[in-house]
């Protein structure tokens, strides 16, 4: 009998997925090569401005030809009809039927996805009165805000019932509220389609996300839950801060167990990397007795996905230069 290879079936898979715009001297590798792994659930897209995050999304959705690679939405080709069918789409940039009223406009993008127009009026109502629009129904488009217009995109791209919804930066022009009322809204849909979802707002990706892609120059730099990523930034910095820290620190720097020890300018604390945690913790409390000095605080930081995004993009830049 042949083994049974155990294999996860993923929402969205990529390998070596690649997108060169232009030709010769004009040739731009704006996706290289990237190896991408989205479970159920809601998984973010992260990357600074021109990251290749468009890009990526629009060949998923079949908008734009794939120059090397292969992509495919839960098994099936992207690109392709069937894989177009399981996809909701919000672009970043959508473009409406301005002067469609906004039931007008989700009965039509139901009929184009398949429904029987009986079908779609239900549905766009249903979808009206979910996301808070059932009042302006009647109202065109080119009148709503423009967070009315993000909620009529992400209805718009759910009327076929989809069952990976690829959101690209939903919350964008959004005030606090509206994207309060965005990410709740997600969050809720979650429940029943897997979100793929590109934001700049890292504290939004990480209230919405278990798990990131984070790209840098179309390359991914890291790829995990958020969980996983924190921990393995976190668990390597220590801050020290008592009365003597400067003389804590000399002691410090001349132990084989610690790799770097400094006193950080904004906090004037010593910051940490140790070789052994467990042999740090353990003459920490003697350093005390002996020098009869006082602990003011010695923790492990926990770092916001912001912060490890700023240090993974810097360590990056040095690494290229
Ligand atoms: N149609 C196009 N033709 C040529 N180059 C393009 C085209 N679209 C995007 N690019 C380039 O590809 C790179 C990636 O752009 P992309 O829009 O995918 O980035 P992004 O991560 O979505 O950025 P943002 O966060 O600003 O939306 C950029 O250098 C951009 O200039
Ligand atoms: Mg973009």
């Amino acid at each position: 009998m042949t083994q049974k290879k155990l294999k996860i079936n993923y929402e969205v898979w990529s390998e070596r997925l690649t997108k060169i715009y232009g030709k010769g001297k004009e040739e731009l590798e704006a996706v290289s090569k990237i190896d991408l792994r989205v479970e159920p659930g809601i998984h973010g897209f992260l990357g600074p401005n021109g990251a290749g995050k468009t890009t990526t999304y629009n060949m998923l959705v079949g908008a734009i030809s794939i120059t090397e690679g292969e992509a495919k939405i839960r098994e099936l080709k992207a690109g392709s009809v069937a894989a177009k069918q399981l996809i909701g789409f919000l672009p970043q940039d959508p473009v409406f039927y301005e002067d469609m009223t906004g039931e007008g406009y989700l009965i039509y993008m139901g009929q184009l996805g398949g429904l029987q127009a009986k079908e779609a009026r239900r549905k766009a109502q249903e979808l009206l009165d979910y996301f808070d629009l059932f009042d302006a129904r009647e109202r065109e488009i080119g009148k709503y805000s423009g967070g009315m217009k993000q909620k009529i995109g992400i209805a718009a791209a759910l009327i076929h019932e989809p069952k990976v919804l690829i959101l690209d930066e939903p919350t964008a022009n959004l005030d606090p509220l509206g994207r309060v009322d965005v990410i709740q809204k997600i969050k809720e849909l979650s429940d029943k389609v897997s979100v793929f979802v590109s934001s700049h707002i890292l504290s939004e990706i990480e209230q919405m996300c278990e798990d990131v892609t984070m790209i840098n120059h179309g390359k991914i730099v890291v790829s995990d839950s958020i969980k996983k990523i924190k921990k393995s930034f976190v668990s390597n910095l220590y801050i020290l801060d008592t009365d003597m820290n400067e003389k804590f620190l000399e002691i410090l720097k001349n132990k084989d167990f610690i790799s770097k020890a400094r006193i950080e300018e904004i906090d004037g604390k010593i910051h940490i990397i140790p070789k052994d945690p467990a042999k740090l913790q353990k003459i920490i409390p003697e350093m005390l007795i002996e020098n009869k000095a006082t602990l003011l605080s010695f923790h492990q930081p926990e770092l916001s996905l912001q912060d490890i995004f700023m240090e993974i993009m810097s360590k990056k830049e040095d690494d290229e230069k």
